[in-house]
């Protein structure tokens, strides 16, 4: 018996009701939103294809209830505002710091044994606020970026190879922004063969570079930031948590000295499984590798600042 709550009933918290919903993650998945009536009308219509689909989860949704969320197993947090073309990620602070802060207040009030998932931008630094006020254990708090940016950054490999994207290993470390993520070009790889010895170096290199943008590519396509991939992004985090799948995901967590780094969270390789993310995987970073996550750690503690904590 799993139970799952989505806290933004918007494009991307919708996006990973639906696709838990449909894989059955939970028993029950509860979207709760502000908007006066938007979060029962979509679980309404998720639950209308239940039978065309053939699924057994319940989607309920609720307007600002927390009585309804209680003993949630997991608790993704989307509520907050999107980017809009132009705009970065870090220019969101301001509005969704307090939007987060006071959703994570509500949600341990009423499920104080949840694992918090982090979509709200900028993600690194509101999983830092997250983790910081709220004392959680440090496994129970995870940021969802990475999951997306090593998600695109295979589905622009696959282009490039003109391969399955199912068959290509690929991974996003660093900071969710556009410039301080890292896309690890010398891991990838296509059936266990190095990417790097199947494409040249400048093809590599526009991969890479591709999917630092691939956020900012969407938003100005669409006139607002993406939700297919983010949303299935999300769920597929929580379902490596409510199923223990054990996936080696890249997630922002606290770190204390794994890969340097202390006191930040940021994304690195980590192992989610029923405790939320239980270690971090070393990927034993060369020298050049090892800067860019430096630097990228350096950012996200710029944006941290603005929190004033
Ligand atoms: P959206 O505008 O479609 O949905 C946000 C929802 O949050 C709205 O329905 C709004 O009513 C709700 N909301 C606002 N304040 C609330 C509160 N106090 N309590 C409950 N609900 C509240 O936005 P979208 O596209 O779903 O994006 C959501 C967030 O996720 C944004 O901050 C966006 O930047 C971020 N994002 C993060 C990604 C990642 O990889 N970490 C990827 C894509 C988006
Ligand atoms: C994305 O990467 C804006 O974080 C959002 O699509």
């Amino acid at each position: 018996m799993a139970k799952i709550t989505v806290v933004g009933a918007g494009n991307v918290g919708a996006t990973c009701a639906n696709v838990l919903a449909f894989n059955e993650v939970a028993d029950e998945v509860v979207l709760l939103d502000i908007k006066e009536g938007v979060s029962e009308g979509k679980a309404l219509d998720m639950m209308q294809t239940a039978t065309l689909l053939g699924f057994d989860s319940k989607v309920n949704g609720v307007t600002n209830d927390y009585t309804k969320t209680a003993g949630s197993d997991v608790v993704v947090i989307t509520s907050g505002i999107p980017r809009k073309p132009g705009m970065t990620r870090e220019e969101l602070i301001g509005v969704n710091a307090g939007i987060v802060k006071s959703v994570v207040d509500n949600v341990l009030a009423h499920s104080p044994n949840a694992i918090i998932v982090c979509v709200s931008n900028p993600m690194d630094t509101m999983t830092y606020l997250i983790q910081k006020t709220t004392g959680l254990p440090k496994n129970r708090v995870i940021g969802m970026g990475g999951a997306l940016d090593s998600s695109r950054f295979k589905c622009y490999l696959s282009k490039a190879l003109n391969a399955n994207p199912n068959e290509i290993e690929g991974v996003v470390i660093g900071g969710h922004g556009d410039t301080t993520m890292i896309p690890l070009t010398r891991l990838a790889t296509y059936k266990g063969i190095p990417a790097s010895e199947l494409l040249d170096k400048e093809t590599l290199a526009k991969v890479a570079a591709d999917t630092m943008v691939g956020g900012a590519t969407l938003t100005k396509l669409l006139g607002t930031s993406a939700w297919y991939a983010p949303g299935a992004a999300a769920a597929y985090v929580v379902e490596s948590i409510i199923r223990d799948q054990k996936k080696i995901v890249s997630c922002s967590v606290y770190l204390e000295g794994e890969y340097g780094e202390s006191d930040i969270c940021i994304g690195v390789p980590v192992v989610l499984g029923r405790t939320g993310w239980e270690k971090v995987v070393d990927f034993k970073l060369n020298d050049e590798e090892k800067a860019l996550f430096k630097a990228s750690a350096e950012a996200v503690r710029k944006t941290n600042a603005a929190l004033n904590l």
